[in-house]
């Protein structure tokens, strides 16, 4: 009981009827399992304490609602299947694992990249030939029939798109994956659910217990409070951040499409439904929990609505749920939100490293971009080098691409520091992702074009936006062999930056945009499907036809992958320090007992010189290229980088 002894009075006087509650669940189980949950309980129940207290602590039914919970959590462990025990053992003794340098994500539709959930069993040694060990598969829930935001609109959180499969079938996808020893992830919609979902259906008919699951408004008074300061996700499509539901009589709260509907976390209701859902998936053997749109979970007048310390409280305790019912579950936050608001995901000050697992590493993305359209890394690294230190228990989830289009998230303060200007370098790398930049080799699409901000964001796929489309349609060799090299670049960057590497479907075979979308109703007015194609097997088999682009790229993935998980080195529980040594070179450095890790990438088509005084200094007399897989001559004054060479050396 060494746990016990450290809690808060709060905790403490809560935890006897909570163990007790639990104790009457697990019942049914044997005495050493009932056992291993209750050692988990007292080890986390402090966090769930900590972080139910300051969300719903001053409610009069508080104990009732922490006590209630951990019954549930106890009824879920019972249900787990013994082979996820296992696992989960496993993880208790491995908590590492999604930290490893062997860990290489691949994010896909399910639809998209294999037909059905069964389809996925017959790509699984397309996977293990690539060499993923995790698997974001998406748009696997049901959704709502029509429009639906790519699949991020759920109609049944417990059920499959029925044109996928079963329910049943993802526990057969999982168990296959994991025998293969890849995970798998799925987005968990937190902040909304469809208007078609059976909470949302039951409120909009009148049941008043139902209608405190979401936030709604009899009048436009509070939602024109609320909208004073708050911004538009898509201004484009779905303007403003309320809809009237004329069945209800009233305003509902959707921040994104009028068809999604915003969670009302401050009722404790929905915290226990998510938590029952997240059990459910976790029981089906689902090991990467995709948190999706976090930001947004927690409503707050006067202020944008988003990165409120609440929601950080209510991961930290859904992180404690997980821990204590599910082990092996990681949380990965989708907050695609500024650095200083983002490092919170991980937890800082009194939550550090109590919050999420893995973030995606959003201003990692958007300087990948800037600097290659600028062919400059000094905002690239300054704004890299102000991230605040992360724990060391986290990883990145580190992407070039992903299903979402690319916002230009650079504050004008980091702008300033290298003598730009935010607005005008904004509007620069729209122009030339968009194609109508002179001279630029990118082919994209504006996506939401916002008049009150003048932001624009971008579309388009890894191989388009990085010039493949324009340079196979010039039939230029030479202009396809820099944009294979820059998309090598990309993946080299994201392989070697210490946190997990997330592929996007098809941009290791360099799929381009497809613009088929715009013939499809529920797609059209959505021009994020233009980087959502299908993967084209064809196109996948040519990887054997040597000189064949698809060949040259996904051999040349798979090089970097190799030399990943021979990097020790990269273990995310390493910081990554950025280093302030050239204006078009990309430096990090990652200290670690077996040595320092000197990574450089040339952002450039020109050649690039850095002084070898560098490598000297961090004990680099002598260094080994991981991916070239040889020694470079640091005798010289200067070490010479081809244009978009990568160098990881050891
Ligand atoms: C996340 C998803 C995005 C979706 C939004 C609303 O950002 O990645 O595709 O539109 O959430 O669910």
């Amino acid at each position: 009981m060494q746990n016990v002894a450290l809690m808060t009075p709060t905790a403490r006087a809560l935890f006897g009827r909570a163990h007790a509650a639990a104790r009457d669940a697990l019942a049914p189980l044997e005495a050493r399992d009932r056992q291993v949950f209750l050692i988990r309980l007292e080890r986390w129940f402090q966090n769930l304490v900590d972080g139910l207290e300051s969300v719903y602590g001053r409610r009069d039914d508080f104990d009732e609602v922490v006590v209630g919970l951990v019954a549930q959590l106890a009824l879920q462990y019972v249900r787990r299947p013994e082979s996820l025990k296992v696992l989960d053992l496993e993880r208790d003794l491995s908590p590492d694992w999604f930290q490893r340098e062997q860990m290489v994500g691949y994010v896909c539709y399910v639809e998209r990249f294999a037909g059905t959930l069964e389809g996925v069993l017959d790509k699984i040694d397309y996977l293990e030939e690539l060499g993923v060990s995790y698997v974001h598969l998406m748009y696997v829930l049901r959704p709502r029939e029509g429009e639906n935001d790519g699949g991020y609109a759920i109609a049944d959180y417990l059920d499959v798109d029925p044109r996928l499969g079963g329910i049943d079938d993802v526990d057969r996808v999982c168990a296959a994956l994991r025998e293969r020893g890849m995970s798998v992830c799925v987005d968990l919609v937190l902040n909304h659910c469809a208007d078609t979902h059976a909470w949302a259906r039951a409120a909009a008919a009148g049941d008043e217990r139902y209608r405190d699951y979401f936030y709604t408004f009899e009048t436009r008074d509070e939602p024109d409070a609320y909208e004073r300061t708050l911004p538009e996700v898509f201004p484009d499509f779905a303007p403003g951040n309320f809809t009237w539901v004329e069945s209800m009589r009233r305003w509902v709260w959707t921040t994104f499409n009028a068809y999604q509907w915003d969670l009302n976390w401050s009722n404790p209701a929905v915290f226990r439904e998510v938590v029952h859902i997240m059990g459910e998936l976790a029981n089906r053997g689902v090991e990467v929990m995709r948190m999706d749109a976090v930001a947004f979970m927690w409503k707050r007048l006067g202020t944008d609505c988003q990165n409120q310390p609440e929601v950080h409280d209510l991961l930290q305790a859904l992180r404690a749920c997980a821990k204590i019912a599910t082990a092996a579950v990681a949380h990965k936050a989708e907050a695609i939100v500024s650095p200083s608001d983002l490092i919170h995901y991980f937890g800082t000050g009194r939550r550090f490293g109590k919050v999420a697992n893995l973030a995606y590493h959003n201003s990692l993305m958007v300087q990948f971009w800037s600097s290659l359209a600028s062919r400059d890394t000094r905002l690239m690294t300054h704004t890299l080098r102000a991230f605040p230190p992360t724990p060391p228990s986290i990883a990145w989830g580190c992407y070039i691409r992903s299903h979402d289009d690319i916002g230009w998230a650079v504050t004008d303060e980091d702008a300033a520091a290298v003598g730009l200007s935010g607005s005008g370098h904004r509007s620069f790398l729209s122009d030339f992702y968009s194609g109508q930049f002179p001279g630029s080799h990118a082919r994209g699409a504006v996506f939401q074009y916002n008049p009150a901000t003048g932001d624009r964001r971008i579309s388009g796929s890894f191989a388009s936006l990085a010039g493949l489309e324009a340079a196979l349609e010039a039939r230029d060799e030479a202009l396809v062999q820099l944009a294979i090299e820059r998309i090598l670049l990309g993946h080299a960057l994201i392989c070697g930056f210490g946190g997990v590497p997330l592929l996007y479907m098809g941009d290791e075979i360099g799929l381009r945009n497809d613009y088929g979308y715009l013939r499809d109703p529920d797609h059209a007015t959505d021009n994020r499907w233009l980087h959502r194609p299908a993967m084209d097997w064809e196109a996948v088999a040519r990887r054997r036809l040597v000189g064949s682009v698809e060949q040259r790229l996904f051999e040349g993935l798979r090089a970097i992958l190799r030399a990943r998980k021979r990097t020790p080195q990269l273990h995310a529980t390493y910081p990554t320090e950025v280093l302030d040594v050239h204006p078009h070179v990309f430096v990090t450095l990652r200290r670690h007992p077996l040595g320092p890790t000197l990574a450089l990438y040339n952002l450039t088509e020109s050649y690039q010189s850095v002084p070898t005084a560098v490598l000297h200094e961090h004990g680099l007399a002598q260094a080994f290229d991981q991916l070239d897989q040889r020694f470079v001559d640091t005798a010289g004054e200067y070490l010479h980088l081809r244009p978009y060479q990568r160098l990881w050396l050891v």
